[in-house]
């Protein structure tokens, strides 16, 4: 097992835009991806995209525990990675969902995000693949795209008010769930 360094907000491969993966059956990169597993478990996170171990590639490895599951469309999965991805939204609607990063650590934001995407990828075999998300896997597919083309959360928050420190910001979602006539957001994972 190989713990990967993590690089942090403010580094410069986090802000610039990650290569496309020629080969994905290199085995370089089947052993970079076994190592980012390692890391997001030790964490832990449930995403982690190359550039956040200062790999300059298209690539992210993922996973929902059963805890994290959001209902029957959006079940547990992974760890796995996705290679060169694409995503598409489903239809226009956008909601707030809780967001914390690996390359912020502390931190939460509440980030708009598209409720449903349409994904493709490639994985260690080579082959394509692709499917429907919603939930929390939607969530965490848009975030570690995000970091394929260097962007990071902040650059997406809205409501400023939802922007700090993690315990500050659990401690207002779990004040909000209190109150029936506001919609809490989940509980943040980083990724
Ligand atoms: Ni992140």
């Amino acid at each position: 097992m190989a713990l990967l360094k993590i690089a942090r907000m403010g580094h410069e491969v986090l802000h610039r835009r990650a290569a496309e993966i020629e080969d994905p059956t290199d085995p370089e990169i089947a052993r970079l991806v076994r190592d980012m597993i390692d890391t997001m478990r030790d964490a832990p996170g449930a995403g982690l995209a190359g550039p956040q171990v200062h790999a300059g590639l298209r690539l992210f490895v993922y996973q929902i525990p059963p805890h994290r599951s959001e209902g029957p469309d959006d079940p547990p999965r992974g760890p796995d990675v996705l290679i060169n991805p694409v995503l598409t939204p489903i239809g226009d609607e956008i909601v707030p969902r809780l967001e914390g990063c690996l390359s912020i650590p502390g931190m939460l934001a509440e980030v708009p995000r598209h409720r449903r995407v349409h994904w493709r990828g490639v994985g260690l075999d080579g082959r394509v693949r692709e499917g429907e998300a919603s939930g929390f896997f939607s969530n965490i597919l848009q975030h570690e795209y995000d970091h394929l083309d260097g962007i990071l959360y902040p650059t997406r928050v809205v409501n400023f008010s939802m922007f700090g420190f993690a315990e500050e910001i659990r401690a207002r979602v779990a004040t909000q769930a209190a109150r029936p006539d506001e919609t809490a957001a989940d509980t943040g994972r980083s990724a």
